[in-house]
């Protein structure tokens, strides 16, 4: 396999972890693509800011390939996928009624406790088990469509690649963003079918897998704007070093389980798939030792 083609795909490149993982394949000179249903980069959510504005907008966003595709259609971009040495996929869901993501993303302004407490209600507030849309599910978003995905990753790279190589030795990287554990009001089938995904892609011949676990995560640069999410996971990772720091890290370890910044992930992520001996799972305590 060519390990010196930088060409990484991110597949939810315009979300939360995605536009990260973008921005520090950009830093360390990938050529970047991402995909999404917009196609857009990450609309600047900073106040009073018009949304369809790309103004203020990093310098790293208009370096970035922004493309668009349904997850649920890789075989319309497959001619595209056989030039990149690795595909991220970053797509999942904590609820299956998308209703809560709105929410979650727009601008804070939560400044006490009572603003927080209502937004969470807001979230809970909605059916978790609601599928009124199709391919709403945990199976569809997050498992079904990383392994298509990884089909016709496949079979676009030997397409593109000649292979006179052992049958069986990895043609492109796949890097999956599974998760840590399920948090606790989640279905279980949310971490049920990241696992079945991680299990299916580490079976997989010719390719290279990277499954990365990280736990809750909050935006640490918030250079597009701090968003109610970030607020609250920032009130969390408080909370978690404070318990650490007072109890010690084993303490609860299992109950109370690390909070990382994009920043961390994304950045793990490319200190794994740049180790070319590497496959497999990257836990969140690997990712918690970056920099923040
Ligand atoms: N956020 C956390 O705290 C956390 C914690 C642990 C694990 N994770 C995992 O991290 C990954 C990324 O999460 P996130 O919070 O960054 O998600 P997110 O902000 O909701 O981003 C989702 C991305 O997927 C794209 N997308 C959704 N449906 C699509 C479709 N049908 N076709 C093409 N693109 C589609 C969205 O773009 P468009 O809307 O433009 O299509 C967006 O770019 C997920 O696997 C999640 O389970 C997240």
């Amino acid at each position: 396999m060519s390990t010196t083609s930088k060409t990484i795909a991110v597949f939810g490149g315009n979300g939360f972890l995605g536009r990260k993982i973008c921005e520090i394949g950009i830093k360390r000179g990938y050529e970047v693509t991402s995909y999404s249903r917009s196609g857009k980069p990450p609309q600047a959510i900073l106040p009073n800011q018009d949304q369809n504005s790309n103004q203020n907008q990093p310098d790293w966003v208009s370096k970035v390939n922004w493309s668009k595709v349904d997850i649920f259609q890789p075989q319309e971009i497959k001619s595209q996928l056989g030039q990149f040495n690795t595909i991220v996929h970053s797509i999942g869901m904590l609820f299956e009624d998308i209703s809560y993501k709105k929410a979650a993303n727009s601008a804070s302004s939560l400044s006490n406790f009572g603003d927080i407490t209502r937004f969470i209600n807001s979230i809970m507030g909605s059916n978790p088990m609601q599928k009124d849309k199709k391919n709403m599910s945990y199976e569809a978003v997050q498992r079904d469509s990383a392994l298509s995905i990884a089909e016709e990753y496949i079979q676009a790279r030997k397409d593109t690649i000649p292979r006179s190589n052992a049958e069986d030795e990895p043609i492109g990287n796949y890097v999956y963003i599974s998760a840590d554990k399920a948090p606790p009001i989640i279905p279980e089938r949310y971490i049920k079918t990241k696992r079945e995904a991680e299990f299916e892609l580490s079976k997989k011949l010719y390719l290279r897998s990277i499954l990365m676990r990280p736990g809750a995560m909050y935006d640490e640069t918030h250079n597009l704007g701090t968003t109610k999410r970030d607020v609250i996971l920032k009130s969390l990772k408080i909370g978690v070093d404070l318990k650490n720091s007072l109890l010690g890290q084993n303490f609860l370890s299992n109950l109370v389980r690390p909070v990382v910044s994009t920043t961390q992930v994304a950045e793990a992520l490319y200190d794994k798939l740049e180790d070319p001996g590497f496959s497999g799972v990257v836990p969140v305590e690997f990712i918690e030792k970056e920099p923040k």
